[in-house]
């Protein structure tokens, strides 16, 4: 912007009538100079630009190659079923699909196979050993699915143990005045444990619903959705922020709890507006420097706010920024690697799978860019739908920098404890992407890739320290 400017200003400021001749000699020698100028502008951007971005990585570890194939989905889509309801608000037929309860299609959106990582253990590294399967029923180390949705991870250095928090719906799902949303009661947050991030061991409700007192926000008619957790290294508690509603999502606030350990019982302090707006689907952040970041969709989902917390995490600052101003994004995912800020996020279309966008920023409370879908996979309408599911947490794996896990829920309207787990490999690697908007940066990023793998697991050494 501020570029086009420079050009346009002396152009129309100066008036070649009578004495053109001094005009053009001086344009020329203007021209000239902004050329020049323009060209040391870019070199030292470019410069700059080289040590803040990865724009020639390292080559990745070959065993990085099998996670970036890309991968058919090959599924016909039967004709559309004239029960189907008209005012259904999908972008495509296989999102209609998806959320027709008869579909002939609904073993391949809700596989019944389970998934027992008990099964293999003690049976060596054999091929069939540590694999994700997204979409599957995946079994806890008791041989119950796993109850842990619009969860994080948190990993203990303390205990050298990863927990997975999420809600823990294993209710009735029913239509809030008959109506709708699906919904069933709040149960509590679950909290799992593991060493491989694929055998998971229950480990409790971390944060239990309020069953008598109906004014408390945990009171089992209201909603509790997205529960992340940090670690506050210098008050050494375990910090929960978790989106807290009422059943029809008019109170759009953001709950707090600590705990001594990671595995709770969390104490409940109370919810309220950050910044005093609303604030429906968020995110913690906890950044290199332990500053922690709260990111919530707010002022009816159209804006997303980034803001600090206080020291002790317990509590937002005076400071906000406003991102993606009329966007609608939801479902916020964040993560950093070499310097530069990512966000995963999707559309607003209540249960329903839609596109995810990935954003980038160098400074945390921006500028943000939106560059685009992150999502490769051999079957497009599969690729625009997020394979069927939202983000909901990004896991950095130390050992391979540029590996990351993509964490997102397949969403099950009509049975929400059936809700699946889509765990895939998100990889950001050299070849560049240019932003969706053009600034004035109109920078290229890092290409940001979330490949779709029927199975797949973890390179081998990826948790050796
Ligand atoms: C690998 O483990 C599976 C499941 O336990 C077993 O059925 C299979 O025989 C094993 N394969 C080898 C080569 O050991
Ligand atoms: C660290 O773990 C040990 C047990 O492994 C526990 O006794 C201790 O309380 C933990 N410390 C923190 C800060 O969680
Ligand atoms: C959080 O901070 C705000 C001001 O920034 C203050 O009004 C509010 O009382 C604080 N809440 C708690 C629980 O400390």
């Amino acid at each position: 912007m501020r570029m086009k400017n420079l050009y346009k200003k002396p152009i129309t400021n100066l008036r070649c009538s009578s004495w053109s001749r001094y005009c053009s000699i001086s344009l020329v020698i203007l021209w000239t100079l902004l050329i020049l100028g323009c060209i040391l502008l870019l070199h030292l951007y470019s410069n700059n630009n080289t040590s803040l971005n990865i724009i020639h990585p390292p080559p990745l570890p070959s065993h990085f190659h099998q996670l970036q194939h890309v991968e058919k989905e090959n599924f016909q889509i039967p004709p559309p079923n004239k029960k189907r309801s008209p005012q259904s608000k999908s972008i495509t037929p296989l999102v209609d699909e998806f959320l027709d309860q008869d579909s002939s299609l609904r073993h391949v959106f809700f596989p019944h196979k389970t998934i027992d990582p008990m099964k293999t253990i003690g049976k060596g590294k054999n091929d069939s050993y540590n694999y994700y399967y997204p979409g599957k029923i995946w079994l806890d180390t008791d041989g119950n699915p796993i109850q842990a949705h619009g969860g994080c991870i948190l990993y203990d250095e303390n205990s050298s143990t990863y927990y997975w928090y999420g809600e823990y719906k294993d209710g009735p799902t029913y239509l809030h005045n008959n109506k709708g949303p699906a919904r069933v009661d709040i149960i509590g947050v679950g909290c799992y444990s593991s060493k491989d991030l694929w055998t998971w061991k229950k480990e409790g409700i971390a944060l239990a619903a309020e069953k008598t007192d109906k004014t408390h926000d945990l009171h089992k008619s209201n909603v509790l959705e997205r529960p992340k957790v940090i670690y506050n290294e210098k008050t050494r508690k375990y910090v929960m922020w978790m989106h807290i509603d009422n059943a029809n999502y008019a109170k759009a606030t953001v709950g707090i709890a600590f705990s001594d350990t990671p595995t709770g019982p969390f104490k409940y302090l109370g919810s309220q507006r950050p910044h005093r707006y609303q604030s429906r689907d968020m995110t913690l952040f906890k950044d290199e420097d332990n500053v922690a970041y709260l990111i919530y969709s707010s002022e009816e989902n159209n804006v997303m706010h980034i803001g600090p917390l206080t020291e002790d995490y317990l509590n937002v600052t005076s400071v906000m920024k406003r991102i993606f101003v009329g966007q609608r994004r939801e479902a916020p995912a964040m993560f950093k690697h070499k310097g530069t800020y990512y966000m995963v996020t999707s559309g607003c279309t209540g249960w329903a799978p839609n596109e995810a966008l990935v954003h980038s920023a160098e400074t945390i409370l921006g500028t943000w860019e939106t560059i685009g879908n992150p999502c490769v996979a051999g079957n497009k309408m599969f690729r625009v739908s997020t394979f069927l599911a939202q983000s909901t947490f990004v896991l950095p794996l130390t050992r391979f920098p540029g590996l990351f896990i993509f964490m997102a829920d397949r969403w099950n309207p009509s049975e929400l404890r059936d809700s699946r787990y889509v765990w895939l490999p998100l990889i950001v690697d050299g070849h560049e992407d240019q932003a969706f908007q053009y600034g004035f940066d109109n920078k290229l990023w890092p290409r940001v890739s979330i490949y779709w793998h029927k199975k797949w697991k973890l390179p081998l050494g990826w948790n050796t320290f």
